[in-house]
């Protein structure tokens, strides 16, 4: 079996929907939204108020020397319930940027698999703001504070709309706290698979990607936006809790345990995670001193252990091939979600549904540097993720004593349909909608474009190049624009316009390899 066979459907995500439960309809959050959102406080919007029209020169002037002079923000403007993504264009929110989320969850697994939650989020406003939205679908709001004030909050589909008492400046740093709790929903996906959050046969695994994340928490989920995280969460004693970061404490008072995690680095939210159930946990450090943080489901334990114990040796390799490790930790999940078979790059330790094989391993944890740290602006950019892990794939192979990235580029020219019917159906910076994002094109051509810079620049530059674009951009959000103009200006007197026209943006299959 060559590399590619290996590749075959190993990063496809493993969509089988005869096992997936029809989407739980709850139907008390929903109603909410038609009734009014909870008045906390009688509003103190000016426009509001009823005078005659012969004071209302004087009364709006003498408004305006107030607001002027305690420098409040009266001309709030609603930040919008979108960022126009062009495949989730509800997804993320306008007129904001958060900084942290604080997340206190408690979760029973079985039974009635309630989550309660209560979310503080540390957000700038963009501009004045009279009214934001959060990305949250289903589970009850309890309440809502703006800086610690009541807030008028109200809800439709995924956006939850808040009114802050006062209406927020321009660059003015706020703090929401949302009350919640429920049972947070599985969402399936366009293209058919299953996300949010996933029950498993002892306790649940969240999973993010594209938009899973707000099942389980409020934000502004969309990967444009990245934050830092506290979560705390507490569960039944006999159970582990595991997220992203590192762990902070672990304490059981009578029958329950809380676990608090911290991440420090910015993460988007569709890398986040929480895994709760029984788990064999090991803890050691790599060569260079960085935590290693490895939990597996105790049936998949045995099995994973001699390929888990390779993550060391691929950190050292990664570091060498891409640069310096972004992140403070790192480690891996291995579960089994009822309903999903499909690993994700979840930020620090990826998550593998069963036992991976080293590929996916290199995958998953070369994810780290592109798409966690260098994370894509929109969903169109999704190439820049899985093109870079494939890439990665081949060339770990190659510097293995297997095929050679040459070889893998060459069999899947010549015969990639075979494994993947849809290899030529669009380009790798184009999917064909939000259905598209996991196939072929985006994954193995989108390899096959960094091979082609490769054959352009040359391997010393192109191994220069991968670096820089994850120094560069650590931590950071780029599109497929900023990639070509950082390849284009680092790589002088090369003509790179075949490789954009033809392999990056072109339909079909190149005419030439
Ligand atoms: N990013 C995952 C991987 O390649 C696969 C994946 C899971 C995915 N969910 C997705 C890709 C949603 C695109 C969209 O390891
Ligand atoms: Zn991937």
């Amino acid at each position: 079996m060559s590399s590619t066979d290996e590749m075959v459907s190993r990063h496809f995500k493993i969509t089988d929907v005869s096992r997936s439960a029809p989407l739980v309809h709850t139907c008390a959050p929903l109603a909410r939204t038609r009734t009014r959102a909870p008045l906390a406080r009688p509003s103190t919007r000016p426009t509001r108020t009823r005078v005659r029209p012969a004071t209302l020169p004087a009364l709006l002037l003498a408004f305006l020397l107030t607001a002027c002079a305690n420098g409040v923000g009266v001309h709030g403007t609603p930040g919008g319930p979108g960022l126009r993504d062009p495949y989730f264009p509800k997804a993320g929110n306008g007129g904001y940027d958060v900084a942290h989320y604080d997340l206190t969850l408690a979760y029973t697994p079985g039974g009635s698999r309630t989550l309660t939650g209560t979310a503080t989020v540390t957000a700038r406003a963009t501009h004045a703001l009279s009214a934001f939205d959060l990305d949250l679908k289903g589970m009850d709001v309890e309440d809502v504070t703006v800086d610690g004030r009541p807030a008028r909050w109200n809800r439709a589909g995924q956006e939850l709309t808040v009114r802050p008492h006062d209406d927020l400046d321009r660059g003015a740093t706020f703090r929401t706290t949302v009350r919640y709790s429920g049972t947070p929903e599985t969402l399936t996906d366009p293209d058919g698979s299953e996300e949010g959050w996933l029950p498993t046969a002892d306790g649940v695994l969240a999973l993010g990607e594209p938009v899973g994340s707000m099942t389980w928490f409020p934000g502004n989920h969309h990967p444009s936006d990245k934050a830092s995280y506290d979560l705390t969460i507490t569960v039944p004693k006999g159970l582990q809790a595991v997220s992203n970061g590192e762990l902070r404490s672990e304490q059981t008072n009578g029958a329950r345990t809380t676990y608090t995690w911290h991440t420090a680095e910015p993460m988007a939210s569709y890398v986040a995670t929480v895994a709760v159930g029984h788990y064999d946990i090991r803890r050691s450090t790599t060569p260079d001193g960085l935590p290693v943080y490895v939990a597996v489901d105790p049936t998949e334990a045995k099995a994973s252990r001699t390929v888990l114990a390779r993550i060391p040796e691929i950190m050292t390799w990664a570091q060498r091939r891409f640069g310096p490790y972004p992140f403070a930790s790192t480690g891996a999940i291995v579960d089994r979600p009822d309903d999903a078979g499909y690993a994700l790059e979840t930020q620090n330790r990826p998550v593998f549904p069963g036992t991976p094989d080293v590929g996916t391993l290199v995958h998953e944890l070369v994810h780290q540097w592109y798409g966690d740290s260098v994370t894509p602006k929109s969903w169109r950019d999704m190439w820049l993720n899985e093109g870079f892990a494939t890439y990665a794939e081949w060339m770990w192979d190659e510097d293995h004593g297997g095929d050679t990235a040459q070889q893998t580029f060459d069999a899947l020219y010549d015969h990639g349909e075979d494994d993947h019917p849809d290899l030529w159906s669009f380009p790798p910076a184009n999917p064909s909608g939000p259905g598209h994002i996991s196939d072929a094109p985006v994954y193995q051509r989108g390899a096959m474009v960094l091979h082609k810079i490769r054959q352009t620049v040359g391997d010393p530059a192109f191994r220069t190049l991968i670096r820089g674009w994850a120094t560069t951009h650590r931590h950071g959000n780029a599109d497929t624009a900023d990639f070509t103009t950082y390849v284009e200006h680092h790589a002088p007197g090369k003509n790179l316009t075949p490789v954009w026209t033809t392999w990056l943006h072109g339909n079909g299959k190149p005419a030439t390899p």
